[in-house]
């Protein structure tokens, strides 16, 4: 079996991030969400690995190399637009040849893994399996119905009025009749060619297409709410390692790593926290569900539930939550001038109390 992981895609909804970075490399607990999708597909016994991209390619190469760091190896493969899920598989098919595959969006996050799904995909070897995984609105998804015996009755992609509460995970088991199917559908309203539509044709032409409910935790991290949930997800499993760091008058509380050349002065830190590689926090208040990136400077600082990325720096404000805070970015209090002074990108969001 090979694997084909999908990390093209704009990622309008995760803007101003997904202007500079690809969204698959949103770090969660300073780790980026691409680098747990192959660490899943690696624990299948997966080793070959093709990954699409779209115009971030240079990006993700650049973070994930060749594979050997994973154990595995990869190919990238290069989508011309962000043409659909099933066209991404069309781009794939001289790297997948005949071979049954697993597909995964590289923005899907799935902490305990695919390998009972995996398993059932290799024991019972339908055309195609898909997860599913019950939510309270699956109009942002494809949705799936099935019988009694977990077999697909329908798939629509996000539909207005869903048949079930059913939604399609981005992890998908094929064998190679997935490549007739995609050849006989046409582009969707949205100009896409859907991986959904694509497994309806093999359901209307009687070809069996097996679901399994997946019940472990999983997130699209389509969204900075939806990362900030899946950060504070993952970090519940984080084990405490202080390393090598430098720790200076300061309190430690719970489950706190802190990466090599970290260093910690006055400071309070309540676990689950995550401190990045160099990164000095002084004279703060960090936690709990907090991560923060190699190379940053907090100072002054009380930060909880939120996510900074390397090289940033937060100076004097107190009160920050809920907050993604992007690469080599600045706050700082205001010491003179207007109460508040805001120099922002293109499609970022403020919230200031009043
Ligand atoms: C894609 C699929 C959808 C699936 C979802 C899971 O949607 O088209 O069927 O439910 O991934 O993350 P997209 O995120 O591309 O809108």
């Amino acid at each position: 079996m090979k694997a084909l992981v999908l990390s093209g895609g704009s990622g309008t909804r995760l803007r101003p991030f997904s202007h500079s970075m690809p969204k698959q490399l949103i770090p969660i607990a300073n780790k980026p969400v691409l680098a747990y999708v192959l660490e899943n597909i690696r624990d299948l016994g997966v080793t070959e690995i093709g990954i699409v991209t779209g115009d971030r390619g240079d990006q993700i190469a650049a973070a994930i190399g060749d594979g050997s760091r994973f154990g595995v190896r990869i190919t990238y493969l290069r989508q011309d637009a962000p043409r659909g899920l099933a066209h991404a598989v069309t781009t794939a098919r001289d790297f997948l040849g005949d071979d049954d595959f697993v597909m995964y969006l590289g923005d899907n996050m799935l902490p305990s893994g695919i390998a009972d799904a995996a398993a059932r995909f290799r024991a019972r070897r339908p055309a195609a399996q898909i997860l599913v995984h019950k939510v309270p609105d699956p109009r942002a998804f494809g949705v799936a119905q099935l019988d009694e015996d977990g077999r697909v009755l329908a798939l629509v992609e996000k539909p207005q009025e869903p048949c079930s509460d059913l939604a399609l995970i981005g992890v998908y088991f094929f064998t190679s009749v997935i490549h007739d199917a995609i050849a006989a559908i046409v582009p969707s309203p949205r100009g896409e060619l859907e991986i959904t539509d694509a497994v309806q044709e093999l359901v209307g032409r009687g070809t069996p297409v097996q679901a399994i409910e997946y019940d472990g935790y999983w997130k699209d991290t389509g969204d900075v709410e939806e990362v900030l949930e899946c950060h504070r997800k993952v970090l519940e499993g984080l084990r405490p390692d202080t390393g090598d760091a430098d720790v200076v008058d300061s309190e430690l509380i719970g489950a706190v790593v802190l990466e090599s050349g970290a260093r910690v002065v006055r400071s309070r830190i309540e676990g689950p926290v995550v401190i990045g590689a160099g990164t000095l926090v002084e004279d703060s208040s960090i936690g709990p569900c907090t991560s923060v990136g190699s190379g940053c400077v907090l100072r002054d600082t009380g930060l909880r539930d939120s996510i900074v990325l390397d090289g940033s720096s937060v100076t004097g404000v107190r009160g920050i939550g809920g907050s993604l805070i992007g690469r080599a970015a600045s706050v700082t209090a205001a010491d003179k001038g207007p109460r508040h002074r805001i120099v922002i990108g293109d499609h970022a969001g403020v919230e200031v109390a009043v």
